[in-house]
Order: C-alpha cells, then sequence, then structure tokens
C-alpha cells in the first residue's frame, strides 16, 4: 500500500502523548507540531489512527499544498486539484478552515473560494455539481490557510474523534473525552493501581480510564467514521481493525463519586451505554467526608473551576480537597486540572509537576500531587515517576 502524509490534531499540551500513540501504532517520520503530529503512512495506518488514538481530534490527509500569492490564486490552485478523484458525485460535502492571513480577514470567505473552486472543476468534468450539506456531510474538506501558506486535507474522521460514541448524557462542565484521555495518559498510568475520581460528574474521566486499562479502542463505539464514504473505502481492511483482538484483562478498581445525585445516574447511564458497569463503581458522596475506597491508588479529577461559584466557595472547597488528601490519602498519587490558579493555591500541598493544558478556552495548570505517607519530613515515596 502506497505511503501518505497524515496529519493528526490535538489540544495544545498533549502533542508529545500523541506522537507517542502515532509511534506505537508505527507511523513514520514523525513530527511534533502545533496541536498536531504529522507522519507517513498507509491506509491501514490512517483507518488505524482513526480507530485507535485516544489523544487525537482529526485524521487528516493532505491533498495539496501550495503557496498563495493573491487571493485569486487560491480559487484557481483548488480548481486544478482531480476532486472527483475524492468525492463521487451524489455524496454531499462540507468545508472547515483554520485561516490566519492578511489576504483573508474574512476567513469564511478563503473556504467559499475553495467551495466554488470544488463545484466549478466538478462542473466542468461532469457537467454536474455535488451538493455542500455544513450540518452532516459525507466528505468534510479542511483549508488551512496560514499566511501565504495552503494546506488542503481531506478529514478522514468526520465528525471530532472526541465523539466517542458512549456519552448519552452531560453535566455542566464535562471534559472533553480527548482532553480525559490526555490527562489520564500524561500521568503515565495504564491501570497500574486503583483509580478514582472524587468529583467524577458524568464520569469521563472514569471511562476513559477503564478503556486504556482494558484496552477498549476510543473509536470502538463510534457508529462511522469520514472514510468510509471515501470512494476508494476500504471495508474488508476496516474491518479487520475493527474486530482485532486488543483488549487486554484488568482487575483493579475505578471508583468515582461526586457530590451531586443528578450527576451520578447520569454517569451510571454513559458508563451502562460503554458496557463498563462491571468494570466502575459509583458513589454519592462529598469529597470533604470522602474516604479512601482502596489504598496507594490514583486520584485524576476535575474539579469546578469556580466559573460559575463565589471565588471565597472555591477557596474553601479546594481547601477541603487539600485536607482530605493530607489527611486521609496518604501513599496516592493526586493530579488535578484547573483554570483557577487561587483555588489550586488554596489546596495547600506542593505540587510535584505542573503542566499546561487548556480545557476548552480556559488555559489550565494540571497538577501532580505525590502524598507522603507520614509527616513531610520522614516521608517515603510511594512511587518514583518514570518520565
Ligand atoms: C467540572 S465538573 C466534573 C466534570 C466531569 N469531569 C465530567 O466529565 O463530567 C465538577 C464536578 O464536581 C462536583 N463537585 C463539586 N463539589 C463537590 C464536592 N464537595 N464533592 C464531590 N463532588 C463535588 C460537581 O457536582 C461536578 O460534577
Amino acid at each position: 500500500m502506497s505511503k501518505f502524509k497524515i496529519v493528526a490534531k490535538t489540544f495544545a499540551g498533549l502533542e508529545n502523548i500523541l506522537a507517542g500513540e502515532v509511534r506505537a501504532l508505527g507511523g513514520e517520520s514523525v513530527v511534533v507540531e502545533r496541536r498536531a503530529v504529522s507522519f507517513f503512512g498507509d491506509q491501514e495506518l490512517m483507518y488505524k489512527a482513526n480507530f485507535h488514538l485516544r489523544t487525537a481530534l482529526k485524521i487528516l490527509k493532505p491533498i495539496a499544498e501550495f503557496e498563495v500569492a493573491k487571493r485569486d490564486e487560491l480559487y484557481d490552485r483548488a480548481k486544478k486539484i482531480p476532486w472527483t478523484n475524492y468525492l463521487a458525485l451524489g455524496k454531499s460535502f462540507a468545508l472547515d478552515s483554520t485561516v490566519q492571513s492578511e489576504m483573508f480577514v474574512n476567513t469564511m470567505y478563503a473556504s467559499l473560494k475553495v467551495k466554488d473552486a470544488i463545484v466549478d472543476h466538478f462542473r466542468e468534468a461532469t457537467g454536474k455539481r455535488p451538493s455542500v450539506n455544513p450540518e452532516d456531510p459525507d466528505i468534510r474538506i479542511n483549508v488551512y490557510l496560514m499566511g501565504n501558506h495552503c494546506i488542503l486535507s481531506l478529514d478522514s474522521s468526520g465528525e471530532s474523534l472526541h465523539k466517542r460514541g458512549y456519552r448519552v448524557g452531560q453535566g455542566d462542565a464535562p471534559v472533553n473525552e480527548v482532553l480525559a484521555a490526555g490527562m489520564i495518559m500524561l500521568t503515565g498510568w495504564h491501570g497500574e493501581r486503583d483509580f478514582l475520581d472524587p468529583m467524577c460528574g458524568s464520569g469521563t474521566l472514569l471511562i476513559e480510564a477503564a478503556m486504556i486499562a482494558r484496552g477498549i479502542p476510543p473509536g470502538m463505539y463510534r457508529k462511522s467514521f469520514g472514510f468510509e464514504q471515501w470512494p476508494d473505502f476500504n471495508e474488508k481492511l476496516f474491518a479487520e481493525i475493527y474486530n482485532g483482538e486488543y483488549e487486554k484483562e484488568f482487575n483493579g478498581k475505578i471508583v468515582g463519586s461526586d457530590i451531586s445525585v443528578k450527576d451520578i445516574s447520569i454517569a451510571k447511564a454513559n458508563i451502562r451505554n460503554a458496557s463498563l458497569s462491571k468494570v466502575i463503581d459509583l458513589q454519592v458522596q462529598d469529597i470533604i467526608t470522602l474516604s479512601p475506597p482502596f489504598s496507594n491508588g490514583i486520584i485524576v479529577t476535575n474539579p469546578p473551576y469556580g466559573e460559575r461559584m463565589k471565588p471565597q466557595s472555591i477557596a474553601e472547597l479546594y481547601t477541603a480537597v487539600g485536607n482530605t488528601l493530607k489527611n486521609r490519602f496518604a501513599g496516592f498519587e493526586a493530579w488535578i486540572i484547573s483554570s483557577s490558579l487561587d483555588g489550586l493555591k488554596s489546596i495547600g500541598l506542593k505540587p510535584a509537576r505542573k503542566i499546561d493544558l487548556f480545557n476548552g478556552a480556559l488555559a489550565c495548570s494540571y497538577r501532580c500531587y505525590e502524598l507522603f505517607q507520614g509527616t513531610h519530613k520522614q516521608s517515603v515515596i510511594i512511587k518514583k515517576r518514570v518520565v
């Protein structure tokens, strides 16, 4: 099978984790870019990337890369691309664009020019025009224009890969599934220790943890991928990937708790839908009075950031979280993400690591606290981090 360039997009801060996933899958000439990883591979690797990469949002296949000296050139260059190879008549398409260029102050204008070029190419080649469907297209085309540099790609994922397909409900502030997987992978956890999210909301971190521990691919629950609509779709090859042997045994514990009865019932529904009810235990519980459900585990959690809470309540909550960790969770390693730096300070523990991440538009700090047994002076480090 011929090899081509593939670009996997992700969130800022997860690029190196994604590059590790890509290498493990067999990607060649892997390059870490800004919010993306590029690599070389064949059609099989592109299917696998969509099915197996936990920290990828999109898998793009660039089909043209060129410089645009003036505005009309975008249309001219785009019209020369053999679109009939990529898009069958009868299939609809839509464009998705990232544009930062003085030539196209109105970013919509750049996508419109590419859309016109595709339609006109079709009309001249076949006498017919393909339909545009921005809501639910068969084929998605990605326009990337940075200054004068343009890359046009086919989006092999379709809907963003964070839409795993297991979510049937969500709380007020669910963490994105790709960010949740990335947070867990940044800790280095693969199921070696028991796992706790004491502010689990709709259960995203618990489900992603269970999928990692059990080796369940993130694409397992999805109904479709963009490449299934491509004229060269190899159904047999994708069926082999889908039906591959990848699940592994996991006998540890994954436990979630939350103060909200409603959130726990949403988490329960999501977990049931992911067929993970036997792997994850849930309870309604205030973190302030929570006792460890096991010893020496890992905590990964996403507390409220105070976007809707008063600052003094946030300080109180984070202080209480810090006290709970110090007083009852010796031997654990706790990872907490928040955009509230004041809140994180109120925890009153010295982080062993700080990682910058974004939760949507919110700049966050993701912090690791190693909770020693005994007083700090006679501390016993439970686990040495291998980075
Ligand atoms: C940002 S949300 C977590 C979202 C979750 N990661 C998800 O994907 O759905 C924060 C959660 O903390 C919970 N929470 C707030 N105060 C709490 C407390 N004192 N004890 C336990 N949970 C609490 C809220 O009910 C909410 O579900």
